[in-house]
């Protein structure tokens, strides 16, 4: 297959012309928030559903051929005009956590998406079919099943997750009926790994590693396995201020317990454990809690010593509630081996990053990534760009300069154009 001039990578893209866009754009998606103040866009919400017809909207003013799918990923096309091309997929999400920033998992698509464009309006031809997914679900927010769209694309959705609830009672099922689509057209939307030729996902550190060592990108080489329960405790609701504390079966201060548990267990390097949630349904000040819901979220890139502090902190969960007479229900929300990016894909972000005259520096990943669904599909490469303020991430003051996203979309094209063995 013949490839594109070489010329066609970094030289044609001329310096800041993507960057101011790229942030223009984020700030735009930003508008559409369930919240009156700050940045919340959960799966389905009306502002998810306004952010994928803007989505749409960007991806067609670009000149792709777009698709709303099942799940809601907007899909963008740009077919290689060679006979029976595989297809590169550039991805990542754009739900977001509560109160979130405006760059995590948009950037990526917004990145992918001002490529995209310019190769377009180059008439720039690949050996393969580019498309920028912009995935609906990652941050497992409103339903306990994360990582709804990449799972759709890659074949890993399972029907079983259908029946996941929200904090309303709704099923994922049903949200997708109320949206029009029909849940067993999801397993069409599985890609075949023979028709794949990689998957290249650009995202915000998240972190200050980069910003640290002084430099706008990073080439990622593995993101950690993580582990997510929900737990129930159930003790025995009863009078604040009759029942004596000898007798209480308080469920919070069991839940307290385990926190202090998933704390100092974690307390190590390369592990790292956290209750997000901490939720006292009914609560009130004078009720003894009947009942606590955590969450627990453990990760790190060694898959041994994610599943050794599983282990520990699921027995020791059992031995605080017997202890305290509470029962303890854990459910498994979601399970992720630590992923290796494609030592290909690390090459041809490196061999971009130096070529624009850039130290390489390579790290992994403690977030997850849409990436990790297509692990065993095909190659994935990812490169990270400098978070600002401290590396701060799924908060407001979560930020990115104009001239990072620029350096990180001149190297992305670089690499698309420059992609050999596709
Ligand atoms: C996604 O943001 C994650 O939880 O890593
Ligand atoms: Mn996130
Ligand atoms: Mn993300």
């Amino acid at each position: 297959m013949a490839q594109v001039s070489e010329l066609a990578g970094l030289q044609t893209a001329a310096r800041g012309m993507f960057g101011e866009r790229i942030i223009a754009w984020a700030d735009h998606l930003a508008s559409w928030s369930e919240t009156a103040d700050g940045l919340t866009c959960t799966y389905l919400s009306t502002a998810h559903l306004a952010v994928a017809k803007e989505i749409a909207v960007l991806m067609k003013k670009a000149g792709l051929a777009v698709e709303i799918d099942t799940v809601e990923n907007v899909v963008g096309r740009y077919k290689s005009p060679a006979p029976s091309a595989k297809t590169v997929i550039v991805g990542s999400h754009y739900d977001t956590v509560r109160n979130a920033g405006k760059y995590d998992g948009r950037l990526g698509i917004l990145i992918g998406l001002a490529v995209a464009e310019h190769i377009l309006r180059n008439g720039i031809t690949l050996p393969f079919n580019l498309e920028v997914i912009a995935f609906a679900e990652e941050e497992g927010v409103r339903f306990p099943a994360s990582y709804i769209g990449s799972r759709a694309v890659a074949g890993r959705f399972e029907e079983r997750l259908l029946e996941s609830r929200d904090a309303k009672g709704i099923t994922l099922a049903q949200a997708l009926l109320e949206n029009g689509a029909d849940p067993k057209a999801i397993p069409a939307l599985a890609r075949r790994a023979e028709a794949l030729a990689g998957y290249l996902e650009i995202h915000i550190e998240q972190g200050p590693v980069l910003l640290e060592a002084n430099l706008p990108v990073g080439v990622v080489t593995a993101i950690a396995g993580g582990s997510r329960y929900l737990v129930t405790i159930d003790g025995e609701a009863g009078h604040a201020g009759t029942v004596p504390m000898s007798s209480r079966r308080d469920a919070v201060t069991a839940a307290a317990e385990m926190t202090l548990f998933v704390e100092s267990r974690c307390n190590r390097p390369g592990l790292v454990g956290t209750v997000g949630r901490f939720s006292v349904p009914g609560g009130a000040t004078n009720i003894i809690p009947g009942r606590c819901e955590i969450s627990l979220d453990i990760r790190s890139g060694d898959d041994a010593v994610r599943l050794a502090a599983v282990v520990d902190i699921l027995a020791e969960i059992q031995r605080i509630a017997q202890r305290r007479s509470v029962k303890a229900t854990t459910t498994q929300a979601l399970e992720t081996p630590a992923v290796p990016c494609s030592p290909r894909l690390q090459e041809a972000f490196a061999a971009s990053i130096a070529r624009a005259g850039l130290p390489v520096r390579r790290l992994p990943s403690g977030a997850g990534h849409d990436a990790v669904m297509f692990d065993g599909l095909t190659d994935i490469g990812m490169l990270f760009v400098r978070s600002g303020n401290g590396g701060v991430s799924h908060s407001p003051r979560e930020t990115v300069s104009a001239d990072d996203a620029d350096i990180a979309a001149r190297i992305l094209l670089d690499v698309l154009v420059n992609l050999k063995d596709v």
